[in-house]
């Protein structure tokens, strides 16, 4: 965390504060486990989908994607597991009678915050039921996770493609759980959207990677199940030190772990507040061999970011069982007919997403007496702020003129309301990368400042080469301090 000082109840009365993220239909009490976004959440949560998007499926030549439907046939819920397994054990506490879930295996020893003893009330299943068309009794479910239609539409979307294993396929959507209880402000909802990837190899091809070079000299705090179990800590090492001493079991894992913590890194986010933990063997869901959660230091603790696991042909095999069609797909390196394996279905929570950004964005800056949001300019949700500097019609007019010519690329903000310090407070507050200032030297030689959020330096640049100047600083191909 940039400030260690922030709670998560400190950042979702900032969020709140500045319009980003607020309790849904707050007007009538809101509903626990439901937020809206305003206008700049939303901005950032589509520039988070934008570069996982582009990372993943459209820099790849491998990974294509798709947009299943939130209700489908129950039988995909049948199928998959979830109608007879995707339960929580509820609990409420003896003493205080607040609900919450627990694991299996902590029924004995868990305790409520308060100290109470917890009784067991039953097994909840966390699918939100619904029913379609008029009659009653045609019960369909909210999907809880998007993969289900990845399975189901695999063979249609494979062919189509023209894809050749290894190969995956990712969606991002909503997702809904009826969660026991909803906490931690974005961390635990009840509605969530999902980024995911089922990347399917040929079933002789589990352990070998071809990108894996790519990778090996990633360093990661690493906490395994064994390390778990004998009270250790995780161990800072390489990719390759990770493999050849057999504490992640495959190359393809290990590929995915490094790739999905290098996503963060390059977009700002803080290396040392992650780490992967292996799931121990009652942590496993019913689909999985092997899982590796991405964690993240909360500050509530290091928790689950971002699930990675191992599901084998398990969907796959469930889904030809059930839908007795042939879910098999042609190798033409092999000639064989086969059902893949999912190796790795990296899974991430927007919300989270947003959080880890947010956490390593904030500044409680007491030099400047405002809060600096230093996101990665590529997420940030205004690009730029145009300020003339005073009120006078000379000023903003070609204020209006450059905002006209730049708003048709980016999301960028017009502001003449208030002192000048006033504004660049407002723009750092909401993580406006640059602004742009229009003098009285503008009128004289067609030149504007551009002021830097993270140094508050400000640099003068020719008005015509603004928009090209504006591009590189956003796609990092130049540095501010490199502006001359
Ligand atoms: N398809 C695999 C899957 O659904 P998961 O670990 O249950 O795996 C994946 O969920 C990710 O979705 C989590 O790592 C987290 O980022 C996000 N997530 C899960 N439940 C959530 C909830 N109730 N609220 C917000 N995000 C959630």
């Amino acid at each position: 965390m940039a400030d260690n000082k922030l709670s998560i109840e400190d950042m979702a009365v900032f969020c709140k504060k500045k319009g980003l993220v607020f309790p849904s239909g707050e007007i009538y009490g809101g509903l626990a486990g439901f937020f809206d976004f305003g206008p700049n959440c939303v901005e950032i949560n589509n520039n988070i989908k934008m570069e996982w998007w582009k990372f993943h499926v459209q820099e790849r030549e491998d990974i294509v994607g798709i947009d299943g439907s939130i209700i489908t046939n129950p039988k995909v819920w049948e199928a998959s597991g979830h109608v007879a397994s995707f339960t929580d054990i509820y609990v409420k506490c003896k003493k205080c009678r607040k609900p919450n879930k627990i694991d299996k295996n902590e029924i004995k020893k868990a305790r409520c915050e308060c100290g109470g003893e917890y009784e067991v009330i039953g097994d909840l299943n966390l699918m939100f039921k619904t029913n379609v068309g008029p009659v009653e009794g045609s019960t369909a479910y909210l999907r809880p996770e998007t993969a289900q239609l990845i399975f189901a539409d695999f063979k249609l979307v494979a062919e189509n493609s023209r894809l050749k294993l290894p190969f995956g396929i990712a969606q991002i959507g909503k997702a809904f759980r009826n969660e026991i209880s909803p906490r931690d402000f974005l961390f635990r909802t009840r509605e969530f959207e999902m980024m995911e990837i089922e990347y399917f190899v040929h079933p002789k091809n589990i352990n070998k990677c071809p990108f894996i070079k790519e990778v090996l000299n990633h360093k990661m705090n690493v906490l395994s199940a064994e390390s778990q179990e004998k009270n250790k800590s995780p161990v800072k090492i390489t990719i390759k030190q990770a493999l050849d001493k057999k504490i992640i079991k495959t190359e393809w894992h290990a590929y995915w772990l490094a790739v999905e913590h290098k996503w963060f890194i390059n977009l700002g986010a803080n290396s040392d507040n992650f780490r992967i933990r292996q799931h121990t063997k009652n942590e496993l869901s019913h689909y999985a061999l092997d899982t590796w959660d991405l964690e993240y230091n909360f500050p509530f603790g290091w928790k689950e970011l971002e699930g990675i696991a191992n599901r084998t042909d398990f969907d796959l095999q469930q889904h030809i069982k059930h839908s007795k069609k042939d879910l098999s797909f042609f190798d033409q390196e092999t000639n064989e007919k086969v059902v893949p394996h999912v190796v790795a279905e990296p899974s991430l929570g927007v919300g989270r997403a947003f959080l880890v950004f947010m956490f390593d964005a904030y500044n409680d800056d007491k030099k400047r007496g405002n809060i600096v949001l230093k996101l990665d300019p590529k997420l940030a949700p205004v690009k730029a702020g145009i300020f003339p500097l005073i009120s006078k019609p000379e000023l903003i007019k070609i204020a209006r003129e450059i905002y006209d010519k730049l708003k048709m690329i980016y999301n960028i903000n017009y502001d003449k309301s208030g002192s000048i310090g006033r504004r660049y407070a407002r723009a750092d507050e909401i993580g406006t990368p640059f602004c742009i200032t229009v003098d009285f030297d503008s009128l004289k030689n067609k030149s504007v400042t551009i002021r830097d959020r993270d140094t508050t330096k400000q640099v003068r640049v020719k008005t015509a080469g603004l928009k090209d100047i504006l591009r590189k600083l956003i796609d990092a191909e130049i540095k501010f301090k490199d502006l001359k």
